[in-house]
């Protein structure tokens, strides 16, 4: 990462702990290794992303629909959908550091590093080397990778390694009173199965018919061992994730259109168009026909915020051999009888959340020859806004608190508005800007003559004379996810 880059995401972080929207898990105690809290702004930031996703899923499809299913889950659930055995990340340790590391992880920085210095056949090599090591799940030759490209250990500088191990990522826990009726259960590493198991209920209860889809939004758990970069790789973490059933033999023609509608909807949240990209994976899990990640670049460069997946029929079949439950579907339209084929659309809401922070963020230099001046600034959409509008007596006298209390409660049912009375105005406007409140109202002496005020736009600062009685109108027009579903 560059040191702009460095800076940046650093001001970032620290802004965002500053104003109360990502605080570290526990604090108090210093901290919970890859375990945050949300703010009282993040919480509202990031329902807004919620109810964005929900929306525009659940409720612009007439064929998709919503469960909330629980976190714990049956163990076989995780028997059969490979969790138990396959869901593991190859690591190893230093013996001198006693650091823990994961060996791909490793390599893959050893490959940055030589594209950096420009030895691209080198890197080559080794991308090729280290995609085969991974999907043959060969360890030997992954440790011997790291062997013969000398690498070393950050911390200890030396290359006195152990073998490379699998090791499990769901955190497990046992339910039940009694120890030696206690049955291990795990928390879900994504929610995604959770759809699977409801699958039929879904479908009957609903009389839903292929091709169909059903959407969560839930926490998921896994045991990250190398957790870095705020919130971009969490113990604890927020998926939203969409499984779409499909006649076998049309999932490619899905695959692409969710491709397409997905990417859409990323770029409507405004961000710069140019630092999203496609990923095709190059090697498929052995289930899936196709799959794609949306990146984002960060600043720490680009990174998965969403994968789109071609499951085929694997996950249900799965089901179906490990419950003896029929995972069957009648098409009326075929008359026939099938497993449905699964696009899965599975978006990471923390690091959602990251692009959005990354996207809106600005320190803004507002120097003129007279005078020097700066503002931090969220830029978000008014859509998204944790705070749609605050309303600011100029004074804290003469009876404009009151006139703008009446304002405040006016607004409060409809949106999240906040009250300010303290310090100048020009820093409570300030104070407004560094959270991405798009609007302040401001109440004056000629408020109480003429019920006017003024209202302030964050982005271009520029400040207009409305009528309080079209303050709601107003509002509504320019926080409306209209604004946002316009763009899909
Ligand atoms: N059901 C498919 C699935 O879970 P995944 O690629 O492992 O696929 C999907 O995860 C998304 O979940 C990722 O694109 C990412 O945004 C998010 N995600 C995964 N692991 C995460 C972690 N440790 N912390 C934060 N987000 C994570």
């Amino acid at each position: 990462m560059s040191k702009q880059n460095d800076d940046y995401f650093k001001s970032v972080i620290s802004h965002a702990k500053e104003y109360g929207f990502v605080f570290p898990s526990s604090e108090i105690y210093d901290g919970l290794s890859a375990v945050y809290d949300y703010g009282q702004l993040g919480v509202e930031l990031k329902n807004n992303l919620k109810q964005y996703w929900w929306k525009s899923m659940v409720q612009l499809h007439e064929n998709i629909v919503g469960i909330d299913a629980a976190i714990f889950m049956h163990p076989t659930t995780w028997k059969a959908s490979g969790h138990v055995d396959g869901f593991n990340d190859p690591m190893l340790d230093n013996k001198d550091s006693k650091k823990r590391y994961r060996a791909d992880q490793l390599l893959e920085e050893k490959i940055a590093r030589y594209t950096k210095d420009g030895k691209t056949d080198k890197a080559a090599a080794l991308q090729e080397a280290l995609d085969k090591a991974m999907s043959d799940s060969d360890l030997p030759r992954l440790r011997a990778l790291i062997e013969e490209h000398n690498i070393v250990c950050p911390v200890s500088g030396t290359r006195n390694w152990t073998d490379v191990r699998q090791f499990n990522l769901m955190f497990s826990t046992q339910m039940g009173a009694m120890a030696d009726e206690a049955e291990q259960v795990y928390l879900r590493p994504e929610t995604a199965q959770g759809i699977f198991v409801n699958f039929l209920n879904v479908q009957k209860s609903g009389r839903m018919k292929v091709p169909f889809g059903i959407a969560q939004i839930g926490k998921a758990f896994r045991n990250e061992v190398i957790a870095r970069q705020f919130i971009m790789r969490m113990r604890e973490f927020e998926q939203m994730e969409m499984q779409f059933f499909v006649r076998p033999g049309t999932e490619l023609e899905w695959y692409e259109k969710w491709k397409e509608t997905r990417l859409k909807w990323h770029l409507s949240l405004g961000g710069d168009p140019a630092k999203y990209r496609f990923h095709d994976h190059v090697n498929l899990a052995h289930y899936a026909n196709a799959a794609v990640d949306v990146e984002y670049e960060f600043p720490f460069g680009f990174k998965e915020v969403e994968g789109i997946h071609s499951r085929t029929d694997f996950d249900l079949a799965q089901h179906q051999k490990f419950s003896g439950k029929k995972m069957q579907y009648f098409d009326p339209e075929v008359g026939q009888n099938y497993i449905p084929y699964v696009i899965e659309t599975s978006i990471g809401l923390d690091r959602l959340f990251l692009t959005i922070l990354c996207n809106s963020f600005e320190e803004q230099d507002l120097s003129t020859e007279d005078k020097k001046d700066s503002r931090s600034v969220m830029r978000l959409h008014p859509a998204l806004a944790p705070v749609k509008a605050a309303v600011l007596p100029l004074t804290r006298k003469d009876g404009l608190p009151e006139k703008a209390r009446e304002i405040l409660d006016r607004l409060k049912f409809d949106y999240n508005v906040q009250y300010d009375e303290k310090d100048s105005i020009g820093k409570r406007y300030r104070r407004q800007d560094a959270i991405g409140t798009p609007f302040c109202i401001t109440v004056d002496y000629q408020s109480l003559e003429d019920e006017t005020v003024t209202l302030r736009h964050r982005d271009s600062m520029e400040q207009e004379r409305v009528a309080i009685a079209d303050l709601e109108r107003i509002i509504s027009d320019l926080v409306s996810w209209k604004n946002l579903f316009d763009k899909l």
